[in-house]
């Protein structure tokens, strides 16, 4: 755990240098705009350990699969997100002697990312060993509504002693990935020069053909006068300008770059440049503070529909904007090809690609905050994949258009090449027919389940049929060889959690056949396009009912698998601190025969399916495995917070919500550097609004159960829901609710309460 981020309501804020933490800053001060996102790499040189990142949305690579033994069925690549040319770089010597902050003194040093304004700002006085001083501040954006628009401003004042100033503010198409399994160079083609005084450089990606192209507009003054004469600086994969100052003790030099960047993905290949060009042009024209405006009101009203205010404690709100604003910055819903990479832009960990991290943990925060549509498009991605899903079963020797969508993707092929995850943690298919679900319970759209979305159903009530086989013994469906949610056990027969999400799908299929069958929707058009018939939905109810659901008869607890509870059962608190995080410090074989649980994969079940279980069954269920999990994904935590909430158990909720809203800021796993752990943010918000607030969905109406923790004065969030606009308020002695929209019907701790039109209401709790 780190503690050296210093707490802040709105700003992120590392008030000294911390050489160590470098690579850990980079990331926690990514900043992104859904379209392209880059790590808080340093704009000048610096030799330094460093993960340079700059990563453009939908642009990968696939790099051929490493594996020690190869299993049949193995994807024959993993998709990685690039690291793109780099748009901030500059080189600045000093008297000859190159700024480098890993080599130079560094006397003074700020780095504050601005949550409320999107923007990135850093400070710093440095001097160097033949005595030359300099004071840096620079401050950059990847622009909200400008979306293909990159801009910095970086000021230099020279302190003392330095007579001449080399500037050069470039494009560097030189780039490479950290990750990369035959340390290949990625990128290809490049092209570059310079147009109407703007340098600008393309690629493409080897193998995907994407291209990206990137114009660069320099504006460069000292002591406020404008200098004209930059000289060309160009090279094969490198595209820029520099200018050799005479300058004085005083001397305050303005670099300005504005910088286009267009891909493939939006634009065709033959206008990448020019409209990269004028992407920058524009941009310079407008200068950076109009720029900086422009982008910082984005972002407020950003914040006006997803802020969560918390009162009285600043390192809990510091923790969940910098969460809200994180999610902001990886998906902004316009293009349903794009997806949330569990790391986001802010590293290059999991390559970018889709896990079910989106449908089990971002979509709610997603459909609050942003709106239905921006919810739809993240079903309308696994639609749009479905092909590719059924495709991959078929691999697996599933047959009848049954779908196993892919642990790991970016374009709908599966990436994933471990055999006990690629082909065992199935339960992903789950959580893709739950988003369905969830997405029609909160937006009361039945239009995209009843055409969209149950093709999707189908194909994936296809898949568990064909999954489970009938046990004689048991006289029941089993399911063998899976992995749950918990990846530290593999290979299991009947996971619950498998075992209950199949269970659910089948029946919900059947159900929603069922009323497209009453009339509701198009069955023709379905069984032309799927074969279904009645006869199928119905055989697919009664082996759902029969699949087999393991729970010890003495004392009712659900079992994680069968034959958990032949495990030596210990707390996790005898686990010496030593060893924690045991995935760093245990070998697998020791990981995989212990009972310690990574993430909640029976509580995971009792969260999703919460209304069907008694609250003594939860109780006792969680009572039971929170005290044996590790929370070694990050995913786990919020959970646990939501459950505990639900539970009445304020303390435990408060404890695991610090730990998933403060994960990367005080870098709990020991791994922010690779990045920040984007879709588990995403919990933090479901942690405060489904646990603390307690908002459900129960017959088509709102429902909250809230409470305050008790270190905080209170706590506001919005959410849309439907046509409402609601601002919500929860303090130690009520709640109130702000209803910016037609008058609605709520529950509030079960009773209902009409909430007119337009109106505030204060209700005592
Ligand atoms: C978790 C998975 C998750 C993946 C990406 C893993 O550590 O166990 O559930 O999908 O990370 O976030």
């Amino acid at each position: 755990m780190k503690t050296y981020i210093k707490a802040d309501p709105w700003k992120v804020i590392e008030p000294a240098y911390e050489a160590a933490f470098q690579k850990i800053s980079e990331s926690l001060f990514s900043i992104g705009n859904g379209r392209f996102g880059q790590r808080a790499n340093f704009e000048e040189t610096f030799t330094g350990p460093t993960l340079p990142g700059n990563y453009i949305a939908g642009v990968y690579y696939p790099d051929k699969t490493r594996v020690g033994w190869w299993k049949n069925g193995y994807p024959d690549y993993f998709a990685k997100v690039l690291n793109a040319p780099d748009w901030i770089a500059l080189k600045i010597e000093a008297d000859g002697v190159v700024l480098d902050l890993n080599h130079w003194n560094i006397e003074r040093f700020r780095r504050v990312l601005d949550m409320q304004a999107g923007i990135l700002h850093r400070q710093a006085k440095v001097s160097h060993s033949s005595g030359g001083s300099l004071s840096i501040s620079s401050q950059r954006m990847c622009h909200k509504n400008r979306k293909d628009l990159g801009a910095l401003q970086y000021v230099i004042e020279i302190g003392k002693g330095i007579k001449n100033l080399k500037i050069s503010s470039y494009l560097e198409g030189d780039v490479t990935n950290d990750d990369a399994n035959y340390d290949e160079q990625f990128w290809e083609g490049y092209e570059t020069g310079i147009k109407n005084d703007s340098p600008y450089l393309a690629a493409s990606t080897k193998k995907t053909g994407f291209r990206v192209g990137y114009a660069l507009r320099n504006r460069i003054s000292i002591n406020n006068r404008a200098i004209k004469d930059l000289v060309d600086d160009i090279d094969i994969k490198r595209a820029g300008q520099l200018v050799s100052l005479a300058v004085k003790d005083g001397d305050r030099i303005v670099i300005e770059k504005y910088v286009g960047i267009k891909s493939s993905r939006y634009v065709a290949e033959n206008d990448i440049i020019t409209e990269a060009l004028a992407e920058a042009q524009q941009a310079d024209s407008s200068g950076f503070d109009t720029l900086a405006k422009e982008h910082s009101q984005t972002w407020s009203d950003n914040w006006a529909g997803s802020d969560i205010v918390i009162k009285g404690d600043d390192k809990a709100q510091q923790g969940i904007r910098f969460n809200i604003f994180q999610l902001h910055q990886t998906y902004s819903g316009d293009d349903p090809r794009l997806n949330i990479g569990p790391k986001g832009f802010t590293g290059e960990k999991y390559g970018g690609s889709t896990y079910w991290d989106t449908e089990a943990y971002c979509l709610p925060f997603y459909l609050s905050t942003a709106g239905a549509e921006v919810g739809r498009n993240l079903l309308v991605y696994r639609h749009q994949h479905l092909e590719k899903a059924i495709e991959n079963a078929e691999k697996l020797g599933f047959k009848n258009g049954a779908a196993l969508y892919p642990m790991v993707t970016m374009n709908g092929e599966e990436c994933h090449n471990e055999w006990e995850i690629t082909f065992e943690e199935i339960h992903r298919n789950g959580a893709i027919a739950y988003a369905i679900y969830d997405y029609t319970e909160y937006t009361g759209d039945q239009e995209y389940l009843l055409s969209k979305g149950i093709e999707v159903l189908i194909a994936i009530a296809r898949f568990w049929v064909q999954r489970v086989h009938w046990s004689k013994p048991k006289e029941c469906y089993v399911m063998h060889g899976v992995t749950g949610p918990n990846e530290y056990e593999n290979n299991i027969n009947n996971n619950w959690y498998t075992n209950y999400i199949a269970r659910w799908c089948l029946s919900y299929s059947a159900d929603v056949l069922d009323r497209i069958s009453r009339g509701e929707g198009d069955l023709g058009r379905l069984k032309a396009l799927t074969n279904i018939s009645p006869e199928e939905w119905t055989g697919w109810r009664k082996i759902g009912e029969q699949i087999y659901l393991p729970v010890d008869e003495e004392t009712r607890l659900i079992l994680q698998q069968e034959g958990y509870l032949d495990k030596e059962i210990l707390p996790v608190t005898e686990i010496p601190h030593s060893e924690r995080p045991i995935n760093q410090h245990w070998s697998w074989d020791r990981i995989l025969r212990s009972c310690y649980i990574k993430q909640a994969d029976v509580l995971q079940g009792l969260y999703f399916f919460e209304h069907h279980f008694e609250p003594d069954t939860i109780r006792r269920n969680f009572e039971f495995y929170e005290p044996l999990t590790v929370h070694e994904s990050s995913l786990s935590p919020c959970v646990h917070s939501i459950l505990a909430s639900s539970l009445g158990m304020r303390d435990k909720a408060y404890e695991m919500y610090l730990r998933t809203a403060r994960l990367d800021l005080d870098d709990y796993n020991n791994d922010t550097e690779d990045g920040c752990h984007i879709t588990s943010m995403a919990g933090t918000w479901l942690a405060i609004v489904k646990g603390f607030a307690g908002m459900r969905m129960k017959k088509g109406r709102l429902s909250f159960k809230p409470f305050c923790p008790k270190n905080w004065e209170g706590y506001n969030f919005q959410i849309r829901w439907r046509e409402q606009l609601l601002d919500i308020h929860v303090d130690q002695n009520k709640i109130t609710i702000r209803n910016q929209g037609p008058a609605f019907e709520m529950l509030l701790n079960d009773s209902k309460y009409r909430i007119p039109q337009d109106q505030t209401q204060n209700i005592p709790l």
